[in-house]
């Protein structure tokens, strides 16, 4: 991911860190489970969210150009085959993006970093979409 603050700190360090992620990650997944409004989401997901809480907060610290925590355990992303055995399709993309939103709202992050940070949410959500609806 390309996104960088004027003075060129990295999305990691403008978030704050570690600490924001994993913050933003259990916010994220916290919500995926009480909201009505996430529901096709979180029928997409197992019965348990821990797997993917650990995987998305090792995941995202790279993303954001911080500690490469999931390519160090798992080699590349490959998102878009691992995402194939579940359905996403427009109404997951969306209900992934307002609850991700939703979690950056709660936990405070910085307004100019927000709206890129959503930007390139959806480039990387509308990619993964393996079902037209
Ligand atoms: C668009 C709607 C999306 C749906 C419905 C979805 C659903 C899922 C599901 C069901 C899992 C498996 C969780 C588990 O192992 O228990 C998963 C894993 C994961 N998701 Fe998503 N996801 C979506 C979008 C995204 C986006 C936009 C990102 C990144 C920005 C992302 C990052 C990840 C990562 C890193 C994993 C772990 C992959 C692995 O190593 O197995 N997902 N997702």
């Amino acid at each position: 991911m390309q996104i960088q603050e004027p003075n060129a700190r990295s999305a990691f360090d403008w978030i704050g860190g570690e600490a924001t992620i994993h913050a933003l990650v259990e916010r994220f997944y916290d919500l995926m489970d009480l909201e009505p409004g996430y529901a096709a989401l979180r029928a997409a997901h197992g019965d348990t969210l821990e797997a993917a809480r650990q995987k998305l907060f090792w995941f995202l610290c790279g993303w954001m150009g911080g500690p490469q925590h999931y390519t160090e355990r798992f080699g590349h992303p490959m998102l878009r085959a691992r995402h194939l055995p579940f359905k996403i399709g427009i109404l997951e993309r969306d209900q992934w993006l307002a609850c991700m939103d939703q979690a950056m709202g709660d936990v405070g992050v910085d307004a100019d970093l927000r709206a890129r940070l959503q930007n390139s949410f959806f480039q990387t959500a509308d990619w993964m979409r393996n079902q037209g609806v």
